[in-house]
């Protein structure tokens, strides 16, 4: 029998990919996948660095699992992922024993790493400038679901002066369409009915193959029209690469979703440019423009950092004004948190306080309910055809699924009438800023 592998994730949709394709890599060298870690001989904790609470949480969990030990000898734990990156052999010296370190681009060796471990401590950390993992078709961990992560690039190289995604993840680099096309019919033959194509930037996706380079709306266009019955989503858009070729490739295709998920980070200029975020507020607006002209059914989502460097009062004002152009149906919003080693943190200081911080982060949260209800209100009376994924974890009598906007949908039914995976009909009678009810109709 192989040893029992647990694998926890955190962090970003990237890190539940990655944390698919290690177990598929882990059951061809013949380990055992297992649901919790109070069976496993090996835990591996796939990790996040982007804000510092993230990387606390983590070495919290690495504390806890200590008391495993003392019932196995054998345990090994490792941290692979970005914070195992970021934080490289430090990691070695804090409290909580690990055994092994491996880095993103490593999880091809990681069976050895794992194997070299027995005797002593193994680190593994080189970044690559072409790893793709092109060549692996992973299974989900999860057998249930309807949806799955497809990586379609790797990497960031864009910079923005607050980020550490360019340290711990290394240069930004694309896979082939005939590797991507490989990896979504084995989803689809098992069953998947909507994959979301994964990037950090998604949208400056470049590939060049037999002479021919392709980008993001080439093979957006193409995978869409190949699996004529399959929902494509995609995360995330960099503002810069968000053209109107890719605008029109979506308008066309009725099984690409109308959601477009637009991280702004800030509506000041000023912040933006110290950002390196490579636009101002009224390009950003601009592309908005766009969206709303070439897609008039498409919701726009964002991520917003609240209290970067420098950000004044009128700053925050500003991306207040401008979400409210922008009409985002959802935001990630977060409190600006320094992380050593990027430009921010060598150059700029973090001048905001953190009582100022939590206020304004506050006030934004209250904000973006606001405007999330008033996105849902002209949706009562229309009809929208909804992905099922589950039974309502409110009400057993109740299903819930997902418009092609990305809202989510409450409606009574049988899961054995409309099973996960089943499109259905739903007239919205009912909403909040975080949900839509309906019931459903035959049309
Ligand atoms: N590549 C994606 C986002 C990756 S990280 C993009 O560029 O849109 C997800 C989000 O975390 C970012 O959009 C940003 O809003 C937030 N984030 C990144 N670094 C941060 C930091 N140092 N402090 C607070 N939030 C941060
Ligand atoms: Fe980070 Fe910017 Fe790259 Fe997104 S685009 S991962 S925020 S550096
Ligand atoms: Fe976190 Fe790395 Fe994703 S830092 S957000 S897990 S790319």
């Amino acid at each position: 029998m192989g040893k029992k592998v647990f694998i926890e994730t955190y962090g970003c949709q990237m890190n539940t990919a990655d944390s698919e394709m290690i177990a598929t890599i882990l059951r061809q060298n013949s380990y055992d996948l297992v649901s919790t870690h109070k069976d496993a001989d090996v835990i591996l904790i796939n990790t996040c660095s982007i804000r510092d609470n993230a990387e606390q949480r983590i070495y919290n969990r690495i504390a806890q699992l200590q008391h495993l030990r003392k019932k196995k000898k054998h345990l090994k734990i490792g941290v692979i992922g970005c914070m195992a990156e970021r934080v490289g052999e430090l990691l070695f010296e804090k409290e909580g024993f690990v055994n092994f370190l491996a880095g993103p681009d490593s999880y091809r060796n990681i069976s050895d790493v794992i194997e070299e471990s027995e005797n002593k401590r193994i680190t593994d950390l080189v970044l690559s400038h072409i790893e793709s993992y092109e060549d692996i078709v992973p299974q989900k961990l999860l057998e249930s679901g309807v949806s799955a992560f497809v990586p379609i690039t790797r990497g960031c190289e864009n910079f923005c002066t607050y980020c550490v995604v360019p340290y711990t993840r290394g240069r930004e680099r694309s896979r082939s369409l005939d590797s991507i096309k490989t990896e979504i019919a084995s989803h689809v033959e098992s069953g998947i009915k909507e994959i979301i194509l994964l990037g950090q930037n998604v949208n400056s996706y470049r590939h060049e193959s037999q002479e021919k380079l392709e980008d993001f709306p080439d093979i957006l266009g193409q995978l869409a029209e190949d699996f004529p019955n399959t929902r494509f989503r995609f995360s995330t858009s960099h503002p810069k690469d968000i053209s109107d070729k890719l605008l029109h490739v979506i308008a066309d295709h009725s099984n690409i979703c109308r959601s477009v998920h637009l991280p702004m980070q800030s509506g000041s200029s000023e912040v933006l440019k110290r950002m390196n975020r490579k636009y101002t507020r009224e390009w950003y607006l601009e592309r908005i423009d766009a969206i709303r002209r070439i897609i008039p059914d498409c919701t726009i989502s964002s991520d917003i950092i609240i209290g970067f460097c420098g950000e004044t009062e009128d700053d925050f004002q500003q991306t207040l004004s401008t979400m409210k152009q922008a009409q985002f149906f959802y935001s990630f919003m977060f409190k600006y948190s320094e992380r050593s080693g990027t430009v921010a943190a060598k150059s700029l200081k973090d001048d905001v306080s953190e009582e100022v911080k939590t206020r304004r982060l506050t006030e934004t949260i209250k904000f973006q309910q606001k405007l999330s209800l008033q996105c849902n209100v002209n949706d009562k009376g229309k009809i929208f055809e909804v992905l099922v994924e589950d039974v309502s974890k409110r009400n057993k009598n109740e299903l819930m699924g997902r418009t092609s906007q990305n809202k989510v949908v409450i409606f009574e039914a049988n899961i054995l009438d409309y099973p996960s995976g089943s499109f259905v009909n739903v007239e919205i009678t009912e909403f909040s800023s975080a949900t839509l009810h309906g019931k459903i109709v035959e049309i």
